[in-house]
């Protein structure tokens, strides 16, 4: 092997990230630290710790070969020739900044093990998203070194998607790599490009200085979240206007300047790093003298909470002011389709809202279920059923809510769903996923998000 590349971190991100490269660089090894002993042993098993679209197969081509997955980090450190960072970085919940600044003592511990445990000069690489000029941190805390060693720290911030991970890294939109200008920070840069090049078009790969490379990433994801957020507050206007988002969206997205992606409305966004990412971006302004900059993205995440506020009204106000006793039955609850992760998922924030509003729920996912069973744990058991059938989650319900995009709900057999539920039967699509006017047809209530309701009720009065 001609060089060997650690990971710490064997998450979303250091998991897939580094299954791609072992895969596309055979001349390299590549090890995956964690300290996390089962998920280790996940990723050592046949059943992988993530559910991700095409991950098992690049796993199994690359590992026990050049891919290695261990809670051994130590020895890995010693042996690297180059450290990604890969662990996870979240909001601050105590002390200077909660709530809001990113919260990096994961990620100054793997600093301090470097030092601590390299017995020669290494370059590490932020692959982690941080907050602008962590990099000059880190660069101090390895620099600290009485050993003589040199470290040169890279920005390489990732830029996947969970459930498109795999095809997001086998043809990425850009690759960014950022450096010191030193001599030494140049070749370091030079290693890293060296990586990516095994596959990617060099055209793609962007080298910048650090601190670009950097803010770029926190931006990039706070442009997009802020795609969504204008979008969904255009989907209230629609409902009051009788205009469409559907049309609304797709007439935007035909001008170039715009793009048509990003522009479905629905639940709000989720995940786990839209929401603390701006809310890095927006401690940092006000940490660098920026109100006026700090509140225009605050207003992201408050169009964010206000679109959940919104569905749950619409719910309550649609079945005749009240869902107290009523069974509804939660069509997904992870943050998007083709990931089973629900960090940050709208379903936790409606689910809780319907739950408050004394509503009983019948939650079916194809992945979530056992997260969506955590992340709703200290919730009255009584409440809510957890359902691998989605026909026994709709039996006697009164309402669907659909907050996931899973394409396979729109496979179901609907006549059948309505035959099991409680009459009136409503939907409420909060994804637009499904066929509306098939499902009204068949006697359904539908309200989907900023297109006019399919309203029985309305047809009667009428
Ligand atoms: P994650 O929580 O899934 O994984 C982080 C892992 O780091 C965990 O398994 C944890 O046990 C491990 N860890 C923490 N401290 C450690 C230590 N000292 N030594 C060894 N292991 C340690 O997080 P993630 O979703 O993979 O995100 C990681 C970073 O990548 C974050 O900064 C995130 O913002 C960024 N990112 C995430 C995505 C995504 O889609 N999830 C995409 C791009 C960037
Ligand atoms: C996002 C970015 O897309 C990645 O580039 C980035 O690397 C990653 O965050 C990260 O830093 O963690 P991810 O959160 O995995 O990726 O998924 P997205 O596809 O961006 O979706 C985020 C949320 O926005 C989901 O809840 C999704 O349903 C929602 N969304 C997305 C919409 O509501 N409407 C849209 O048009 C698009």
């Amino acid at each position: 092997m001609s060089k060997t590349i650690l990971c710490i971190g064997a998450g979303y991100v250091g998991g897939p990230t580094m299954a791609v490269i072992a895969d596309n660089c055979p001349e390299y090894k590549v090890i995956v630290g964690d300290i996390n002993a089962a998920r280790i042993k996940g990723w050592q098993s046949a059943t992988l710790p993530i559910y991700e679209p095409g991950l098992d197969a690049v796993v199994k081509r690359a590992r026990g070969r050049n891919l290695f997955f261990t809670t051994d980090i130590i020895a890995g450190i010693k042996e690297a020739d180059i450290i990604f960072v890969s662990v996870h970085t979240p909001t601050k919940t105590f002390g200077r900044g909660a709530g809001r600044a990113a919260d990096l003592q994961f990620w100054e511990k793997t600093a301090r093990d470097i030092v601590e445990h390299a017995e020669s000069d290494k370059i590490v690489v932020e692959k982690s998203t941080l907050p602008v000029r962590t990099a000059e941190a880190m660069h101090r805390i390895l620099q600290s070194n009485t050993k003589g060693l040199n470290f040169e720290v890279i920005s390489n911030p990732e830029f996947m998607a969970e459930g498109t991970a795999i095809d997001d890294l086998q043809h990425p939109d850009r690759v960014l790599v950022g450096a010191m200008s030193t001599p030494s920070g140049q070749e370091a840069l030079a290693d890293v490009v060296d990586i990516y090049k095994h596959w990617v078009p060099e055209a793609k790969i962007k080298t910048t200085n650090v601190w670009s490379s950097e803010l770029s990433k926190l931006v990039s994801n706070a442009m997009l979240a802020q795609r969504v957020s204008s979008v969904n507050s255009i989907s209230a206007l629609c409902e009051k206007t009788d205009a469409n988002i559907l049309e609304v969206s797709a007439s935007m997205g035909l001008d170039s300047r715009i793009g048509p992606k990003f522009l479905s409305a629905g639940v709000g966004f989720g995940g786990s790093c839209f929401k603390k990412d701006i809310l890095n971006l927006v401690y940092l302004c006000e940490y660098y003298g920026l109100p006026e900059v700090a509140a225009y993205w605050e207003q992201v995440i408050k169009i964010n909470d206000y679109q959940q506020r919104r569905f749950v009204e619409n719910i309550a106000n649609q079945m005749f002011n009240t869902v107290a006793g009523k069974k509804i039955a939660v069509f997904g609850f992870a943050f998007k389709a083709d990931t089973g992760d629900t960090r940050e998922s709208p379903a936790i924030y409606i689910c809780r809202m319907l739950l408050d509003e004394h509503a009983k729920l019948a939650i079916h996912d194809p992945q979530a279920l056992p997260y969506a069973a955590t992340d709703l744990a200290d919730c009255s058991a009584a409440e809510i059923s957890y359902e691998t059938d989605p026909y026994q989650a709709a039996a006697g319900a009164h309402a669907i809510v659909v907050l996931t995009d899973w394409q396979e709900f729109r496979q179901l057999d609907y006549r059948r769903i309505f035959d099991l539920m409680d009459k009136p039967a409503f939907i409420f699509d909060g994804r637009n996923l499904l066929e509306h006017q098939k499902l009204f047809d068949l006697g359904f209530n539908v309200f989907p998000i900023g297109q006019k309701a399919l309203s029985h009720f309305e047809k009667t009065s009428a």
